[in-house]
């Protein structure tokens, strides 16, 4: 059954705060509660809200300390295909022009073709892989997305 977009007045997009940590920790267990409190004080983490629960979030990385990386983008899968995941990129995308980020970076491991179709479909554009990075030498294809509309952009 597809479920009409959630009305955007009852979701709220924005970052973590520290009151968020124990969700955090539920939604995404990879960082650990020290460098998920870390993360949160640096704004990496965006989250959506819905009745007062977090159901679905972005953490955000850097390469090579400045070059804008998502690590993450998890949907709740109750609130997947209503238009969460194109609230939170909007959010993370409008925040990084803010600061003068022409480029965002993000990947997918190359055995999983429906987050690839979901990046290629938002607007990314495959950048290459890297070869045998994951468990059993899977390789990670990498993606980016203009922010400025210029595929050209770096
Ligand atoms: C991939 C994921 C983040 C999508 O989130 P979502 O909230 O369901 O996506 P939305 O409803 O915002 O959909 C945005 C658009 O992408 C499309 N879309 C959603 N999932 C898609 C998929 N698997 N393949 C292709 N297109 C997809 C939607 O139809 C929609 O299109 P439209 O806006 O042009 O109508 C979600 O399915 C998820 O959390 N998956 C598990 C984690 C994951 O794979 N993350 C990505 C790689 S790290």
């Amino acid at each position: 059954m597809t479920l009409p977009p959630l009305p955007t007045d009852l979701v709220q997009v924005r970052f973590a705060q520290p009151k968020d940590y124990p969700r955090l920790c539920e939604l995404d267990c990879v960082p650990g509660e020290k460098v998920t409190r870390r993360l949160v004080a640096d704004q990496r983490y965006i989250i959506a809200e819905h009745n007062i629960r977090a159901i679905g979030l972005i953490r955000l990385e850097h390469i090579w300390t400045v070059v804008p990386y998502m690590g993450l983008i998890w949907i709740e899968p109750d609130f997947r295909k209503r238009g969460l995941s194109r609230l939170l990129l909007s959010f993370l995308c409008d925040h990084l022009r803010s600061e003068g980020h022409k480029t965002l970076f993000s990947s997918s491991q190359a055995n999983e073709p429906e987050p690839q179709a979901w990046h290629r479909h938002v607007g990314f554009v495959a950048s290459g892989r890297i070869e045998g990075i994951n468990d059993d030498a899977i390789d990670e294809v990498m993606f980016r997305l203009s922010l400025t509309g210029d595929v050209s952009d770096k």
